[in-house]
């Protein structure tokens, strides 16, 4: 069944230029967001499929528990085994887990797999990346399936160095049987969870019986804004795109590759005013991921383009001159990937953006992060349940009441457990975007601590299996009554969440480490964020203050966040710097210095940063990461202060070691700071 994409709603997009001072010159930085007025993550995926498209599992007799079809994120994956290239995969092995494993159903319908297949530095990212911990099986749709498992093997070998080589190879494993002849539960789950599409393009001539299906690959989705709509075009060839070329105004161009980059090829199209661009790859090359490279990337180019293989036929009717029309489709397939973690619990593996194995890495980073954070929450403390299974919706937020542990002083370790989950298993009712998520606590309603900030997180575009421990512990004497109301709430127009939300007391115990001993007795809150523009810093006052007696340590404890895109990418994408000048002379700062790098925060999928989201939550920001919690600043500054005498300080935040001065659309910096004193 063919699907046309449905046409984007109003399309907008922020350019946003990187300050290069953000970029090592090798990083490519590219920092536009593709904003759909619905809110859905289209661009990426041509929409997931409704329960009415979804195919029918009826006659394979996979039923899930309650009779439901096929399987759902979290359900245990039955044992299975399978006959590979070396022998067989039995899973879970006899020895027990304590690995998780990603399997991918390869096609070669999809321009998308072939380039994850072909791409030198894909394959190189799973050989050299891969986690530990982590095992691959590679199965195929196609009949042709015992070949692709020798050439899918061959890849691998292809670029892993003799070093390497052994360890990758024993942890993935390749079937010879296709999907449908594996006869066990995982094409139910493949079928099931069918998001994936094979874009393609449909090349018609009047000379022709049929149309022409080719495969496609869309430029990189986060450096050409164009999309391909459901009209069709005139195509006409333009050689190799290399030099402008007045032929293809309104028009699709049909260019070689090569003797010029893409970007090349793309600007002098869009300049001649074509409608969009095709490159065909050169006799046995494969189709490539078509980016742009260094200071390319700051060029904004607004015309759709993507690759495909080349089409002897469509080049004959050019040259002898018939007329050639494309369109733009994209067909229904099963799922490509999917994964089961260290517990054996079945897990989607969201969006890969692009077409490389690195998505492969920061998923199976996750689940080693998911399986550290089982650990951690194995180790028992004083728990008390806030919220659990609580929507979170509207102008309320998810709200609940508790009785805290009598004896609140002999604890001086707070940990939140957090979760972020969907209304349902599937991230498909998901809601999209990176909102900010900010958790209030009030106990005691005449006190000045009521309804302060105790923690934050941020929202994992599209994917709902946030889970994160946070250590508040500075933030103790919030709790200053044994009954508390707090408030986990994000912007009142996001789509429901599903919040949990555990406190964990504990106490440090005797090491013999004194500073470890210690207790937060007293807070007192600081400054908030504001407006970052060039009278933000005007905004804050000194404020003096005196140790309270018996007080051992004192600490500036601060959580900072910068939302918001002025010209310079303020306060998301820019690098910041906030500053706490404690008696005029010492001087504790916090940079975010891998705001809009390319990777800031997929690199931190290992420490819970969500993977694989529908948005652009590879790229670094302003103190956060999309799908994780905002991790607490906190700076010892004890020496800094006269414990008996008056003592000052001062906040201020700096864009390029100045003040903030955008000329329009000023972002903002969210911050809750306080004084924490100890004894
Ligand atoms: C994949 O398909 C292309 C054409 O679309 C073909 O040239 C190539 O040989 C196929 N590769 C494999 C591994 O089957
Ligand atoms: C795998 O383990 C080796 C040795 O323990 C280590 O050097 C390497 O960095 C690890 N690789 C990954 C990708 O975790
Ligand atoms: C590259 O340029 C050369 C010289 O201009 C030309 O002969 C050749 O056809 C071009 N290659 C392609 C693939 O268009
Ligand atoms: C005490 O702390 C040390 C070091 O953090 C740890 O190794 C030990 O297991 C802890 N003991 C108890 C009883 O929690
Ligand atoms: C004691 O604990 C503090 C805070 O956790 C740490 O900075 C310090 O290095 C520790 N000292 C020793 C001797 O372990
Ligand atoms: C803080 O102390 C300084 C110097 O002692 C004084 O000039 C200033 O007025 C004080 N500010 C406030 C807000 O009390
Ligand atoms: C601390 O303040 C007291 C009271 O103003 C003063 O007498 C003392 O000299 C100060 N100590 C230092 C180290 O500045």
């Amino acid at each position: 069944m063919a699907r046309l994409y449905p046409a984007p709603l109003m399309l907008l997009f922020i350019a946003r230029l990187a300050s290069l001072q953000a970029s090592s010159a090798a990083a490519r930085v590219k920092l536009h967001l593709m904003h759909y007025a619905d809110g859905e993550a289209r661009e990426f995926t041509n929409t997931f499929k409704t329960t009415d498209q979804s195919i029918n599992l009826r006659s394979s007799g996979h039923y899930g528990k309650d009779g439901k079809l096929g399987f759902d994120p979290g359900d245990a994956a039955p044992a299975f085994q399978i006959k590979t290239l070396a022998g067989e995969f039995v899973y879970p092995p006899a020895a027990g887990l304590k690995f998780s494993l990603i399997i991918h159903a390869y096609t070669n319908k999809s321009a998308f797999l072939e380039c994850l297949w072909t791409s030198e530095s894909s394959l190189t990212d799973l050989v050299e990346g891969f986690p530990n911990n982590s095992q691959a099986l590679f199965v195929s749709y196609d009949d042709t399936a015992a070949a692709d498992a020798l050439w899918m093997r061959e890849q691998i070998q292809r670029v892993a160095t003799a070093q390497r080589r052994n360890d990758i190879l024993a942890r993935v494993h390749f079937s010879p049987l296709p999907v449908h002849e594996l006869g066990n539960w995982i094409p139910s789950v493949l079928y099931s969870w069918s998001y994936s599409g094979l874009p393609q393009v449909v090349f018609t001539s009047p000379e022709w019986d049929m149309p022409l299906v080719a495969k496609r690959l869309d430029a990189r989705y986060d450096w050409l804004m164009g999309r391909w709509g459901q009209k069709s075009f005139n195509l006409v060839g333009a050689g190799d795109g290399c030099k402008p070329s007045p032929a293809v105004a309104g028009a699709v161009a049909w260019l070689s590759e090569g003797n010029c980059s893409f970007f090349t090829k793309v600007r002098n199209m869009a300049s001649s005013e074509a409608s969009g661009i095709l490159v065909y790859a050169g006799m046995g090359h494969p189709i490539q991921d078509m980016n742009c490279e260094g200071s390319e990337c700051f060029t904004l180019l607004t015309i759709p383009a993507s690759m495909v293989h080349a089409q002897p036929a469509v080049d004959l009717a050019i040259q002898t001159g018939k007329p050639v029309t494309v369109s733009f489709q994209t067909t229904t397939f099963p799922n490509f990937f999917m994964g089961i973690d260290q517990q054996g619990a079945l897990a989607e593996m969201g969006l890969l953006i692009y077409p490389s194995f690195r998505f492969f890495n920061w998923q199976a980073q996750w689940f080693d992060f998911s399986e550290r954070l089982r650990e951690r929450l194995g180790v028992p403390v004083r728990d008390v349940t806030v919220l659990e299974d609580v929507v979170m919706q509207g102008d309320s937020g998810a709200v609940a009441t508790v009785d805290l542990p009598s004896g609140m002083t002999d604890f001086n370790i707070l940990e939140l457990e957090a979760s972020l989950s969907c209304p349902g298993k599937r991230d498909v009712t998901c809601p999209p975007w990176d909102h900010t998520v900010q958790l209030y606590v009030c106990c005691d309603h005449f006190s000045a601590l009521c309804n302060q900030e105790l923690g934050r997180w941020i929202t994992a575009f599209h994917r709902g299996t946030g889970h994160w421990l946070t250590d508040v512990s500075p933030l103790i004497p919030l709790l200053n009554s044994g009954r508390c109301t707090f408030t986990m709430k994000t912007v009142p127009w996001a789509k429901p969440w599903v919040a949990g939300l555990r406190l964990r007391f504990s106490h440090t115990n005797h090491t013999g480490n004194q500073s470890d001993q210690l207790y937060p007795f007293s807070l007192m809150p600081l400054y908030t964020g504001g407006v970052f523009d060039k009278e933000y810093n005007k905004r804050f006052q000194p404020i003096n203050f005196t140790v309270p007696l018996s007080t051992k340590k004192v600490e500036v404890y601060a959580v900072i966040t910068g939302h918001g895109s002025d010209e310079n990418g303020c306060g998301e994408f820019c690098v910041t710097s906030h500053h706490f000048l404690i008696n005029g002379v010492h001087k504790n700062s916090r940079v975010f210095d891998s705001a809009g790098t390319a990777l800031g925060c997929a690199m931190r999928a290992g420490e819970g940063a969500v993977p694989n989201e529908y948005g652009t939550w590879l790229y670094g920001r302003g103190g956060w990461c999309d799908g994780l919690q905002v991790d607490p600043w906190r700076t010892d500054i004890t020496k800094q202060l006269n414990l008996t005498g008056p003592n000052s300080l001062i906040y201020f935040g700096l864009y390029q070691d100045k003040d903030p001065n955008p000329t329009s659309n000023p972002g903002n910096i969210i911050m809750s700071s306080y004084l924490v004193f100890y004894k």
